[in-house]
């Protein structure tokens, strides 16, 4: 692939949004030509399927159904948007992507290895070149969270499966060391963001 691929991943409410904009404006600046989208969603089929999960009213979705609703998700977006922007040389940052199935299907859900074998198809080869992970205590993100307003049906789940998310995005973090970057989300946005700027600069030599 010509392009990069960049993720962020991390527990609701960890600064993803914040950090990605932050770091579009600093490579836009740069003069580079970014792509940005979001799991689930980033294109009107993975959108629908994004408003059928987050519902509050569908609190009967399987485990199962959860894990390929969001797969189905990726493949769409995969085969739709990433993988043309990255064959055209773009930057893709992608606002979550296949870690957040392992760490709240596979981990919060407790569905284990079978998240990874129906996301094997659905990323068809597509993996991210680097990925941010940023880290807050799922108390401090719900906290976050609950200041934005109303929360969908995953945000809303009990603490203990938030925990469980954690708990799995640390895993993934020690097993991918040479993708994952951790990052301490609970320091100020400014530090995290300059972080995220030398990784970016040192990865792919800007
Ligand atoms: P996410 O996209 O991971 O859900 P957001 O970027 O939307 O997270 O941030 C959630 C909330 O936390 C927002 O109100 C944001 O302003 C705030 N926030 C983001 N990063 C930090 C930080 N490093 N320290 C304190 N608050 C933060
Ligand atoms: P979103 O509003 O994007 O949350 P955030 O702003 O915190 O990133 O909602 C996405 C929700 O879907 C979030 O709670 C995480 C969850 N999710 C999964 O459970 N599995 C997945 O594969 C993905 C991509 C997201």
């Amino acid at each position: 692939m010509k392009g990069w691929f960049v993720t962020f991943e991390g527990p609701d409410g960890s600064g993803k949004s914040t950090q990605i904009q932050l770091l579009r404006e600093y490579l836009t600046a740069e003069g580079q030509e970014i792509l940005f989208t979001r799991e689930p969603g980033g294109n009107p089929v993975s959108e629908k399927i994004r408003g059928l999960i987050l519902d509050r009213e569908n609190e009967d979705i399987q485990p199962l159904t959860e894990a390929l609703l969001y797969a189905a998700s990726r493949a769409q977006i995969v085969a739709q948007v990433i993988r043309p922007a990255l064959e055209e040389g773009k930057i893709v940052i992608c606002d979550r992507y296949v870690d957040s199935s392992i760490a709240y299907q596979g981990y919060g859900r407790e569905l284990g290895d079978v998240v990874e074998q129906i996301n094997e198809a659905a990323v068809d080869g597509i993996m991210p070149d680097l990925t941010f992970l940023l880290m807050v205590d799922p108390e401090t993100g719900r906290s976050r969270v609950c200041r934005g307003g109303e929360m969908d049906r995953l945000e809303a789940e009990c603490l203990d499966y938030h925990y469980k998310v954690y708990e799995g995005y640390q895993a993934l973090a020690k097993r991918y060391p040479e993708r994952i970057v951790l990052l301490d989300g609970t320091r100020p946005v400014e530090e995290i963001h300059r972080d995220i700027i030398g990784k970016v600069r040192e990865h792919f030599g800007l």
